[in-house]
């Protein structure tokens, strides 16, 4: 894809020339070496590759998470460089939702509370928040443990409380770090229709980093990482993107 400088209107997110170390000195580890990406506004997009090729590093850059070193990276049309501290609260609050890969619940509040946290921080009254966090709890079959904590369950349903708890406050950048890891075939199928119905949104974009080919199908671009660089990105397969326009 070729630079297109200034042109941050037409894509959710544009990376060029990230790069991205870690330590200093003799410790000095280079995570990202000049990588360059644009994802689309309504896009999703499936990141693919070796285990320390980056991809956590670049999630975490893309939802403002980690700072990088140089290099652009616009995000929702904001260059990331140019934002303080306090803007990039303000970004990933609003605009942004996370799977980590650990999940990161908060383990004394309960489902419902945990999910209530992002809306809760945007001002959204605690009964308001309480009701679309059991909702989005009931979708993706977690109706009757709202009341429960995360302790009380299995890896898979604290997985998918991290997904309700990033898709909750409907936030325009998604990124999942291997959101399917601990999901069985079929939960998995739920949670990815899930994320699609929020990728379809034309102002929306997800990146979801994973080594589960079972959800490959779902993705509009498969990108391959490979130290620190993007080395492949493949349109995604067209019967699966057909079937999109057929989801409830
Ligand atoms: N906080 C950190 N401190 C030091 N090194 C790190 C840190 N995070 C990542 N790295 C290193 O950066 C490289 C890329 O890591 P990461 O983005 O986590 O890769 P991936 O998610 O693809 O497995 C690896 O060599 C990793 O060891
Ligand atoms: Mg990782």
């Amino acid at each position: 894809m070729t630079a297109m400088p200034g042109g941050s209107q037409e894509v959710a997110v544009q990376c060029r020339g990230l790069t991205k170390s870690f330590g200093a000195g003799e410790a000095r580890v280079p995570a990202l070496r000049g990588l360059d990406l644009d994802i689309g506004y309504g896009e999703m997009v499936m990141l693919v590759g070796p285990s320390g090729c980056g991809k956590t590093t670049l999630i975490s850059i893309i939802a403002a998470v980690l700072d990088h070193d140089a290099g652009l990276c616009r995000v929702l049309g904001q260059d990331l460089k140019t934002l303080t501290a306090a803007d990039k609260v303000l970004l990933r609050r609003k605009a942004v939702g996370f799977v980590f890969q650990a999940f990161n619940l908060i383990p004394t509040l309960t489902l419902a509370d945990n999910v209530s946290v992002p809306l809760l921080l945007n001002g959204v009254g605690r009964t308001v928040a309480r009701r679309r966090a059991a909702e989005i709890l009931e979708r993706l079959g977690l109706g009757t443990r709202a009341e429960a904590l995360p302790s009380e369950l299995s890896g898979g349903q604290q997985q998918r409380v991290a997904i309700a708890r990033a898709l909750v406050h409907s936030p325009r950048i998604v990124v999942c770090d291997e959101p399917t890891s601990a999901l069985d075939a079929r939960t998995g199928d739920t949670v990815l229709h899930l994320l699609r119905e929020v990728a379809l949104q034309e102002n929306r974009a997800l990146v979801i980093v994973t080594h589960d080919n079972r959800i490959l199908k779902y993705a509009d671009r498969i990108i391959e990482m490979s130290d620190g660089v993007i080395t492949q990105s493949a349109a995604g397969q067209p019967a699966v993107a057909d079937a999109r326009s057929n989801l409830p």
